[in-house]
């Protein structure tokens, strides 16, 4: 039995260069194009094209708002020169959701950069923070009518450690000065957004989405302590730490949690292996996982939104139970105090998984890439069915 209060909100959350296809002028394109072993983007979803339809069919599965990214690279062509015809399109994607009744949350940066930012030193760059701040500026003039609440950055951390540190996504660097610098520039352009649209749009709450790990320690021994506690300082807290209050609500991106053990002198630091059920990408499947990071992140009295939480099942055998029982473990938080807004999961529709490709599926709504044919798979209606009882109590 869901008990939510009555304007929490049910949704689901994709990314730009995740669904759209052809996001030809960003990093990740160029990236796709010199890594031959890795799968192209290509059309994706084709949502840039289908986003009409993809739209009515989270309205049917009874959503009550939707989480998406606006691609930088299409509205800012070159070094300040706008495109007002991409623009017009985010309109149009705005509107619809809103004529459907879904409520919008709009994600500025997921990840991917204009070509001509990346070229011009990315995140590295000490002008980054105020190239980030001045695309914000034109969006929010232009688009800031039509939002109910920005995401300034997905996943900062992530972004830092994947792309300068494990050379996975671009640039594929690894030097841990790198990720230092890039994730200063981060919460530096958080911060000039936060103001900024502050600015122009006052009455529209801004955050992040900040991809939490549940760190427990794996005996009850005051190193396995701190060793859980180091780890999620770092990771969970970190960014929170360089961008004080400029936070509205907390948005949390929740998909599993590690054990931590601490060993030996000097102290060596493992993930313990999961034993229990994992999704189809290994990881472990662990809702009281979210339920403690919820707990944990309510330390910033602030409305809290689960902006992500999703499983990797393409039979779908296992995003049925996900589902319940991750929607279980927000109420047990929520009864424990949290103040929890909204559930996105991740993602509507199947998604480009980066350097994994087409093959882990995420989406509530299958994709075959060879039609762009969507089918809601059977999960969708377990979510439904949860929505649908929540609305009616
Ligand atoms: C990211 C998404 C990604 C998902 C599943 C999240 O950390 O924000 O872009 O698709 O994880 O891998």
């Amino acid at each position: 039995m869901v008990r939510f209060p009555p304007n929490f909100l049910y949704g689901a959350a994709t990314s730009a260069h995740q669904v759209e296809g052809n996001t030809v002028l960003n990093d990740w394109w160029k990236w796709e194009a010199d890594h031959h072993d890795l799968v192209p983007s290509r059309m994706a979803a084709d949502h840039y094209n289908k986003f009409r339809e993809d739209f009515i069919l989270a309205r049917d599965l009874g959503h009550t708002a939707h989480r998406l990214s606006l691609e930088w690279s299409r509205i800012e062509l070159s070094d300040g020169e706008w495109n007002r015809a991409a623009v017009e399109h985010y309109r149009s994607v705005l509107e619809e959701l809103k004529r459907l009744g879904l409520c919008r949350f709009v994600t500025l940066h997921h990840f991917t950069n204009p070509l001509w930012f990346a070229r011009s030193g990315g995140w590295m760059s000490g002008e980054a923070p105020e190239h980030f701040a001045r695309y914000v500026r034109f969006i929010a003039q232009y688009l800031g009518d039509l939002v109910d609440a920005w995401v300034t950055i997905n996943e900062p951390i992530v972004y830092a450690t994947v792309s300068y540190w494990q050379k996975r996504w671009p640039p594929g660097h690894r030097n841990i000065v790198h990720v230092e610098r890039v994730l200063r520039h981060m919460a530096q352009g958080h911060v000039l957004a936060y103001r900024a649209l502050k600015n122009i749009t006052p009455h529209v709450p801004v955050g992040i989405a900040k991809h939490c790990i549940a760190y427990v320690p794996n005996s009850p021994s005051k190193l396995d302590h701190l060793g859980a506690k180091a780890h999620s300082w770092w990771f969970n807290h970190r960014f929170f730490s360089l961008t004080g209050n400029t936070h509205d609500f907390i948005g949390i991106n929740y998909y599993f949690r590690k054990q931590i053990h601490v060993q030996g002198i000097p102290p060596l630091i493992r993930t313990i292996p999961w034993t229990g059920t994992v999704s189809d990408l290994g990881w472990p499947i662990a809702p009281q996982g979210l339920e403690a990071v919820l707990r944990e992140m309510s330390v910033y009295r602030r409305p809290i939104y689960v902006t992500e939480c999703g499983v990797a099942s393409a039979d779908d055998s296992q995003r049925g139970d996900f589902i319940r029982s991750h929607i279980r473990a927000v109420e047990r938080a929520q009864s424990n105090g949290a103040d929890i807004r909204g559930f996105f999961y991740w993602s509507l529709l199947d998604t480009f998984e980066w350097d994994l490709g087409f093959k882990p599926r995420f989406g509530l709504i299958g994709v075959d890439y060879a039609t762009q044919a969507r089918t809601p798979r059977p999960s969708a209606y377990v979510y439904k069915a949860i929505i649908d009882q929540a609305k009616a109590t």
